[in-house]
């Protein structure tokens, strides 16, 4: 494989080359995937990521021109396959909110070099539309669910959320193949923590991959304390005093959660545990936000901008350079550093979730 790194022109030396291109960034980690933020808004509140109080209804959120168009992701996307990245994910704010997405879906689907294609989203409105999307060609799902208990889940979705019709877009997702599909569960002290061990049970024996994810310090308007997260190696303890786990390899290198195994073969469980045991080292992550600038930490506060040029005409060979260009620099690793003082220089300015999609 080819380094672009070493090349000036990384477009130019794959061509010239016919292998794969790896762009790596100051850090030698490859730019693999492309998490792709479709809107930023979202039609739950979950007080983590867009608490009520903040993202009320006088909130301005992007309007339409500020939006990255579909043909404009498209461009985006195209450049970012040219230079390795195999892996794309649409996430939001809450995708299923965008009414053309299998138009897009099938666009990415087609474009050369993209071998996962993947939405992370909260199934509300996933049901009428797993099939289309499948259809359209998306590869699988990751369906955020913080707990089967009734009122816990529904504030935990800051009081929008109706479980039956999110386990009913689970439903209708595994139906459509959209697998293997995950659960993502962000675990807070005091909140939900007490229902996590009914939620793997209700999991157990079937495909699906739950995965428990620490509450993360991203943004500035969740309010979060050290003392909500719940350490993984905690619940780890707990949920192997019930159901015995082995612990199996990472899938590929920068996977982000730790992967076990119930022994009695009633299937698979992940950890995230980016406070506790944060994973720059082999982060492969760029991401784009809806009004088009790229980050390249989830704990970023400073981007790239790709509308402007988009919009000034940019051709595939500019975007192309811009994306290389910026991950070329990247030496981010804000999780690995977490300390006060880092943590201090970021308060107020660290991009929010829901903008950059998790
Ligand atoms: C921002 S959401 C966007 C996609 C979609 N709306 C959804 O919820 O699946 C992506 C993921 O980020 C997670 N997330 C949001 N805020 C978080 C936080 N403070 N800590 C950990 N995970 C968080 C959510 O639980 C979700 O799984
Ligand atoms: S986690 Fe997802 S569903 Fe919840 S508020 Fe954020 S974007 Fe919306």
């Amino acid at each position: 494989m080819q380094n672009v790194a070493m090349s000036n022109d990384p477009l130019q030396q794959s061509i010239a080359a016919a292998e794969p291109v790896v762009t790596r960034d100051a850090l030698r980690r490859p730019m693999h995937d492309l998490r792709i933020s479709l809107l930023d808004r979202c039609n739950f509140r979950c007080p983590y990521c867009m608490p009520a109080s903040e993202y009320h209804e006088d909130y301005e959120f992007l309007t339409r021109p500020e939006r990255l168009t579909h043909e404009e992701i498209l461009a985006v996307a195209r450049a970012a396959a040219g230079l390795g990245v195999s892996k794309l994910r649409l996430t939001g704010g809450e995708p299923l909110l965008d009414r053309k997405l299998p138009e897009l879906v099938a666009g990415l689907a087609s474009l050369a070099g993209v071998d996962d294609l993947a939405m992370t989203t909260n199934a509300m409105l996933l049901a009428p539309l797993a099939k289309t999307l499948a259809d359209a060609g998306l590869h699988r799902v990751t369906v955020s669910l913080d707990s089967l208990d009734e009122d816990v889940f529904r504030t935990m979705s800051g009081g929008r959320g109706d479980l039956g019709r999110v386990l009913a877009g689970i439903e209708a997702a595994e139906e459509a193949g959209l697998s293997p599909i995950k659960i993502n569960v962000v675990v807070q002290r005091g909140v939900n923590d007490h229902t996590a061990l009914e939620l793997l049970s209700h999991f157990r024996g079937t495909p699906h991959i739950v995965r428990l994810i620490e509450f993360m310090d991203v943004g500035n308007r969740n309010g979060w304390q050290e003392r909500q997260v719940v350490p993984s190696r905690e619940l780890l303890t707990k949920i192997e005093a019930r159901w015995p786990l082995r612990p199996v390899g990472r899938n590929y290198p920068a996977e982000v959660a730790r992967r076990y195994q119930y022994l009695d073969g009633a299937g698979e469980i992940g950890f995230i545990s980016s406070v506790t045991e944060p994973f720059c080292g082999a982060c492969s992550r760029a991401r784009l936000s809806a009004d088009g600038t790229l980050y390249t930490c989830l704990f970023a506060t400073h981007g790239t901008d790709l509308r402007e040029p988009l919009r000034n005409g940019a051709d595939d060979e500019e975007v192309s350079e811009i994306l290389a260009r910026t991950w070329l620099q990247r030496a981010d690793r804000y999780s690995e550093l977490r300390r006060p003082e880092i943590a201090e220089a970021h308060h107020f300015s660290k991009v929010e979730m829901y903008r950059i999609g998790g």
